[in-house]
């Protein structure tokens, strides 16, 4: 893994941004793994400036998100694809036939994950993978336990991710219980991996995740064993792990 630190959230923002602008104008036609939660938000809003005043393309650009909400409409304000379209493709030039979600309305949650993972397939695997952390170490939607070599699947969200993202609803109480997210070999499988880390608040669970060995209590831990990672993660990210290493 190779960790990049940034100063401060705008600038684990914008080194990110330019990573995705390289391989955006890079590859012929690249697949980018999206993810949501407030992390990656500033990154978007690079992305989208970045359009406006240097008119980087993406209409050769596939996008495939990492998770959403079951019983979330699509165009209710909670879905993840609501959160896409107005932090991203309502701002940039990426076909939206282009652009995938989990479908969590989907009547046949099982055949849905089943196809969300041929679609990966089908359009090539991922060629970069963007993610946050959750504050116990979750990745996408893969709560401590989820088995490594767990595909595309529902979920029941824990009652510490529901109450940490009860903040972009109105109660805990319209939290949704369940989630479609990709799995941790889904992620695995990905060629390169981009995760973003900021803020105080995540400054545990990155000492636990650089200082711990690999394991499923940790899903983020599964890490170390890609070939290919990059982690951006601001000083006060990274304020335990220096702190712990200095102690040895
Ligand atoms: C959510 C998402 C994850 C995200 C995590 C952290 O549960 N499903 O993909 O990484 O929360 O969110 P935040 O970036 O808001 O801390």
């Amino acid at each position: 893994m190779k960790i990049i630190e940034a100063r401060n959230y705008h600038d684990m923002s914008q080194k990110a941004a330019q990573f995705i602008i390289e391989k955006v104008n890079l590859l012929a036609s690249p697949v980018l793994g999206l993810a949501t939660g407030g992390t990656p938000l500033g990154t978007y809003k690079y992305l989208r400036e970045d359009h406006l005043n240097h008119h980087t393309s993406y209409s050769h650009v596939y996008t495939v998100n990492l998770d959403e909400y079951v019983g979330i409409p699509p165009d209710n304000e909670h879905s993840y694809f609501s959160y896409m379209k107005k932090q991203l493709f309502d701002h940039i030039d990426i076909p939206r036939s282009h652009t995938h979600l989990p479908d969590g309305m989907a009547k046949d949650l099982s055949a849905e994950c089943h196809r969300y993972e041929d679609l990966i397939k089908l359009l090539g695997g991922i060629d970069l993978q963007l993610l946050g952390i959750g504050m116990n170490g979750h990745i996408g939607f893969n709560e401590p336990g989820t088995p490594f070599s767990s595909k595309t699947h529902l979920v029941e969200l824990t009652s510490s991710t529901r109450k940490a993202n009860a903040r972009y609803f109105d109660s805990l109480a319209t939290v949704p219980f369940q989630a479609v997210t990709m799995g941790i070999s889904t992620i695995m499988e990905s060629k390169q991996i981009l995760l973003l880390v900021s803020g105080a608040k995540k400054a545990e669970i990155m000492a636990k995740l650089l200082n711990e060995e690999t394991n499923k209590d940790t899903p983020a831990s599964v890490l170390k064993r890609h070939q290919d990672v990059i982690i951006i993660a601001d000083s006060d990210a990274l304020a335990l792990v220096k702190e712990r290493s200095r102690s040895y």
